[in-house]
């Protein structure tokens, strides 16, 4: 048993050490680039080679999707497409005069392709048929409603929604999930009207489970059982899971409740809230102003009831959807699953917020391919941990195990399983958690089993402490956050010990600090003795050859392909200004680190999905946002659908013209 490379903590602090050895006698490159690589042999990188058979995209700034030559990109799904031959497919050019005001709007959205498609999941049905999962993230209201930016401008936002309360009825049945059953990967033809089409709204009744099912705070004039609650809603990434269902991940649910200042709130209430606080005025969707379940002051405890992964079989409307408990509370990006070495379930998960944690779940039981039923309930028991990353490259997964950790206690008032879960933040202070700078999403190579985390990016990283999400954090970078301030985002490489995903201890580096290549200073190895890193310095994984290199910023979403390649889509600023995008790059060989831009997104949107056909051949990506910057009367986008149309959150697939062919190579 040993880390994936056979190195251990120690012998990995050797290599950093070794490697400031060799740059002080100006070692040769190779033997640089094989010790950052870590595990490829250089026999292995000249296989490899650099091309991985696309001409690179330049960065956009014009509203249209690009893709390689040689490529075609598909918008598969528009936002308000039918899913139903019982209601009309929106029209995109009618929204600047109000269609979304009518009364029957909000109908129509549950039965439609809902709004800024997110995080997806493919399932493979036979006969070469999909189902593509798709979550929904959360409403413009300035992109949907004339006269709500105005509103807002002059602080009269909530007066709008009190006046067009079927505004919020339509922002609820937006959001969540959209099934939608293809012909085929060759043919992408949408089966409108199929049994498998399913909406998934804001007001979907759940249930929970695990260990805060029946928990007092989970207990509403509503639902007085503490197990039952309606829809989700700010869904970031998401996963499939090797047994076939579909999780998605609740993130910012923050952002959907208000008022808090007004609330009166019991101790355990206010305990619980202050790690994940509904905001104290009103909210940024103002849904309280028409539905008092996003009032805390009125029903303080419906928080609770968000911030957790969503479990539901894309095959079977008929089951219970359900929401995970024993997987934490916190704002969730995604749900990366794989299965250990002796056949445990492993979950990755990120928590987006500045100076948040890494976490993973561990079932207790092994999965068993044979007997699928008995699957079905393995993610309700097992062990919450949250990353330790030391200054000396090793890690550890910290254990979140009430009453068996010292400090998750009644002492300090955790009373059950239950209470750890629902203050899962605090719980993963005790423990003595690394904050980070924003953990998006994650990836595990098929290859190498290493894990890939990308964290979006931190403008706080910096000297001395800062309050954030209701503690006073140590702001100062580590060596897992070196930059100050980290404005472009960087991504994280993770050896499990034994290469298992269930192992307690793990190695890291760091694979990229994003940022344009040209600018600043540009690193081809980090020094572990240098803990701040300048903002604007890039490190590529070692790659030296800035010509073949893009500028990137804001990793989001991460996936892998069977040749090992990572995909990164971006979110948020790019160092020149431009559209945000899909990359990707090898994880090994001679052109590991080599990020190479595939796709350009049209303006004002984030490109996140971004999942590959099983077929190898197709790259799915959610157009999330398009125009975000503008308003429906003076909009910055019309894509896709062009002239005066409203621009329409999409999914599109991305594919070579040549069907023989793979995506790369
Ligand atoms: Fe919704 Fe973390 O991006
Ligand atoms: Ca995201
Ligand atoms: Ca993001």
């Amino acid at each position: 048993m040993g880390f994936a490379d056979n190195t251990t903590p120690i012998s990995l602090w050797h290599r950093r050490l070794s490697r400031r050895e060799l740059l002080a006698r100006g070692s040769d490159l190779a033997i640089l680039s094989a010790l950052t690589s870590g595990c490829a042999s250089l026999a292995q990188q000249e296989q490899r080679g650099a091309d991985l058979g696309f001409q690179v995209v330049t960065p956009s700034y014009e509203d249209t999707l690009i893709v390689p030559q040689g490529y075609r990109a598909d918008v598969l799904l528009r936002w308000g497409d039918r899913l139903f031959s019982d209601t009309p497919t929106l029209d995109s050019e009618a929204v600047v005069h109000g269609e979304l005001l009518k009364s029957t709007a909000a109908r129509d959205q549950t039965r439609q392709f809902g709004y800024n498609c997110d995080g997806m999941g493919i399932l493979d049905i036979g006969n070469g048929e999909l189902l593509v999962c798709v979550n929904h993230e959360y409403p413009n209201p300035e992109l949907l409603f004339p006269g709500y930016r105005a509103a807002q401008r002059t602080g009269e936002a909530s007066v709008f929604i009190q006046k067009n309360p079927q505004c919020v009825e339509f922002m609820q049945a937006s959001v969540g999930v959209s099934i939608a059953h293809f012909q085929s990967t060759t043919n992408w033809q949408l089966k409108v009207d199929s049994p498998f089409n399913r909406r998934i709204t804001a007001n979907t009744p759940m249930e929970f489970f695990g260990p805060a099912r029946g928990h007092d705070l989970l207990k509403t004039h509503q639902d007085v059982t503490g197990t039952r609650v309606n829809g989700t809603f700010y869904n970031c990434a998401a996963g499939m899971t090797p047994w076939g269902t579909y999780l998605t991940a609740e993130e910012g649910v923050d952002d959907f409740f208000g008022n808090r200042r007004a609330a009166r709130f019991t101790s355990s209430v206010e305990q619980a809230h202050n790690r994940f606080r509904p905001r104290g005025l009103e909210s940024r969707f103002r849904w309280e102003f028409a539905d008092p379940r996003f009032n805390v002051a009125l029903n303080p405890k419906e928080p609770f009831k968000f911030g957790w992964i969503v479990e539901l079989d894309p095959q079977d409307a008929l089951k219970p959807i359900k929401k995970r408990t024993a997987l934490g509370r916190f704002k969730h990006e995604g749900a990366t699953t794989v299965v250990a070495p002796d056949g445990r379930v492993v979950v990755y998960m990120g928590d987006d917020q500045a100076f948040e944690y890494l976490y993973k779940f561990v079932t207790r039981d092994a999965m068993d391919p044979e007997n699928p039923e008995s699957n079905v309930d393995l993610l309700d028991s097992g062990t919450l941990y949250v990353a330790r990353f030391s200054e000396d490259g090793s890690g550890k997964w910290m254990p979140m195990i009430w009453g068996e950790h010292t400090a998750l206690s009644l002492e300090n008032g955790f009373g059950s399983q239950g209470d750890v879960v629902l203050r899962c933040r605090e719980a993963a202070d005790l423990v003595g958690a690394t904050p980070m700078d924003r953990p998006e999403d994650i990836a595990v190579s098929p290859r190498t089993k290493k894990v890939y985390l990308s964290c979006t990016q931190n403008s706080d990283r910096g000297e001395g402490e800062v309050e954030s999400a209701g503690r006073v954090v140590d702001a100062s970078a580590n060596w897992a956050n070196p930059r100050t301030p980290n404005l472009w985002g960087h991504i994280v490489e993770l050896s499990e010990y034994g290469a298992d995903a269930s192992a307690t201890e793990f190695c890291w580096e760091i694979f990229l600090l994003a940022g344009d290549p040209e600018v600043g200073q540009f690193l081809t190895m980090l020094d572990p003795d240098s803990l701040a890193v300048d903002s604007d310095s890039t490190y590529f994984a070692g790659y030296s050859d800035t010509n073949d290199l893009s500028a990137i910023a804001s990793p989001d979403n991460l996936t892998f392909d069977d040749a090992g390649n990572l995909w990164i889509t971006t979110d948020g600023e790019q160092p020149r200004g431009n559209n945000d995008g899909c990359f990707v790059c090898p994880t090994d060989g001679i052109s590991r680190g080599a990020v190479r831009q595939f796709m350009s997104g049209p303006i004002g949107c984030e490109v996140s999905g971004c999942e590959i056909t099983p077929d190898g051949k197709s790259l799915l990506l959610s157009i999330q946002h398009p125009g975000e910057g503008g308003t429906v009367e003076t909009p910055v986008s019309s894509w896709p659908d062009g002239g005066t149309a409203a621009p329409r959150p999409s999914v599109v697939a991305v594919r070579p013209e040549d069907p023989r062919r793979k995506l790369t190579g």
